[in-house]
């Protein structure tokens, strides 16, 4: 069975093509996971909704709680770290991340920069050692990435107002999401990153439609990939 964490960073409640002004990265994901439903129904979806509830902001309690070793943690700052500690613990259990994130301003929304900020948790999921030397996802040496443990995917589902956001394109400098996303992500052992995005949105009309239409297809190929993939590498785990 695939677990799937189900993220939505959009603050619009409803889904493109179903809700007057509803986002188009919730629909994305709806239909990832539908999708992956559909064939395997017994998969196990968490659902995240940080575009409805974004994660706390990091602060001066945090930091020091994040940086103190559990064995000295207080009451008080458990207290802080435990949103954090439910963050980690959903991405620590997923197989995939499928994560819903509008490009904002060239990168992501406040919400997701929160839980990205959340998520990557020295002691958690990653950890400095001077001995440890590099790994293969992080060319820096004594980063320790504590996710690199098995194999974990991350499916960055976008929608974008403006258009020729991907690499090569004449907008690739100025999009400064999926590049910031996959680092992080990477930097905590995550390492197998996918992306598919809508553009067109302020747009509309034909060059939206084709676009959309595009990412729909190109998302049901990833799900078929990603579930062959991992039913194929079930198969060979010893029983
Ligand atoms: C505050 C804000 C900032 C945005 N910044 C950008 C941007 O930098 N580049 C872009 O192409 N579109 C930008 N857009 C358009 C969104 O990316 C687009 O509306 C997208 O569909 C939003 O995702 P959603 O439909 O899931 O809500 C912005 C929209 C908002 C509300």
């Amino acid at each position: 069975m695939t677990r799937l964490l189900h993220l939505d960073a959009s603050p619009r409640p409803g889904r493109a093509g179903t809700h007057d002004h509803g986002s188009h990265t919730r629909r994305l994901t709806q239909h990832f996971v539908s999708h992956w439903r559909t064939l395997e129904p017994d998969v196990e979806i968490v659902y995240r909704d940080i575009g409805a509830n974004p994660p706390q902001l990091t602060s001066v309690e945090w930091i020091e709680a994040a940086f103190t070793p559990i064995e000295r943690l207080t009451e008080p700052m458990r207290a802080v770290l435990a949103e954090s500690d439910a963050l980690v613990n959903e991405v620590e259990r997923a197989d995939i991340l499928v994560l819903g994130v509008p490009m904002y301003n060239f990168g992501p929304p406040a919400a997701f920069k929160a839980w990205i900020d959340n998520i990557v948790r020295i002691g958690r999921t990653v950890d400095f050692d001077l001995d440890y030397g590099a790994h293969p996802f992080m060319p820096l040496g004594q980063y320790v990435p504590l996710l690199a443990d098995r194999k974990r995917h991350a499916v960055l589902l976008s929608s974008r107002g403006g258009y020729d956001f991907d690499p090569g394109r004449s907008m690739a400098a100025f999009n400064h999401l999926e590049p910031s996303v996959r680092t992080a992500l990477q930097f905590i052992g995550i390492g197998d990153f996918h992306d598919i995005a809508i553009e067109h949105q302020e747009e509309g009309g034909k060059a939206l439609a084709a676009s959309t239409e595009s990412a729909l297809a190109r998302i049901d190929r990833l799900v078929e990939r990603l579930l062959s993939e991992a039913t194929a590498r079930r198969q060979l785990q010893p029983a």
